[in-house]
């Protein structure tokens, strides 16, 4: 609770929503101590928007600005503003496939975390579980971390190790990802919400 009032959570996503709706069913049930006041999207017609309508959270669709892989500076200020308005203390990136730069980060310092589908620092960028078939590692997984200024590059938060199994499709491995990220994430909000995470430059410990 801050102020008396209960933790409150900001969701961007491009996506169906799954990582979304994994924490939105976890607040729900009383598992993360907190709120979702606000999901946005860039993308007008994405999963996670209608997930969140059908569960009665705020959502709206916010436009990226002219670039195709960042938010410009205006959609930035827009994307911030909205969130504070929404009394937003986390911003969570739930397959929201776009970078933050600057002016977004500074107005939510150290508050800004993301859901990457690989073993960071392995398969940073797109697509991770097709790196990491490609490749041919035995074991790969998803990585929640704080979002710093590089891509994929903030301090770890938590871990979860996934097989390759021989036969994998791209597909087949990234529903086996899926299934670990709806368990990782959930916690993870949840150690936050608590302020049970305590970062140290790159390193994250758990507190009290
Ligand atoms: C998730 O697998 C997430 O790890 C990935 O997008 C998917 C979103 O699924 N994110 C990234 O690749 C970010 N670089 P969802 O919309 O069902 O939550």
């Amino acid at each position: 609770m801050r102020n008396d009032r209960p933790f409150r959570l900001g969701v961007l996503g491009s996506g169906k929503g799954s990582n979304f709706v994994a924490i939105a069913e976890a607040c729900a049930a009383g598992r993360i101590p907190a709120q979702v006041g606000l999901v946005i999207s860039d993308v007008p017609d994405a999963g996670i928007l209608s997930q969140a309508q059908t569960r009665g959270i705020p959502q709206t669709f916010l436009a990226p600005g002219k670039y195709r892989t960042k938010l410009d500076e205006a959609a930035e200020q827009a994307y911030a503003g909205a969130l504070q308005e929404a009394g937003v203390d986390l911003v969570i990136l739930a397959g929201f496939m776009r970078i933050l730069k600057g002016g977004f980060l500074q107005a939510f310092a150290g508050r800004v975390i993301n859901i990457h589908p690989s073993l960071l620092p392995s398969f940073p960028g797109l697509a991770a579980w097709r790196q990491a078939l490609e490749y041919g590692v035995k074991v790969t997984g998803c990585t929640v971390h704080f979002v710093d200024q590089g891509v994929d590059t903030g301090p770890i938060i938590a871990q979860q190790t996934v097989p390759v199994l021989d036969g994998d499709t791209a597909d087949t491995l990234h529903q086996r990802i899926q299934a670990a990220e709806w368990q990782l994430y959930p916690e993870c909000v949840a150690a936050l919400a608590r302020g049970q995470v305590i970062v140290r430059g790159r390193q994250t410990v758990a507190g009290p």
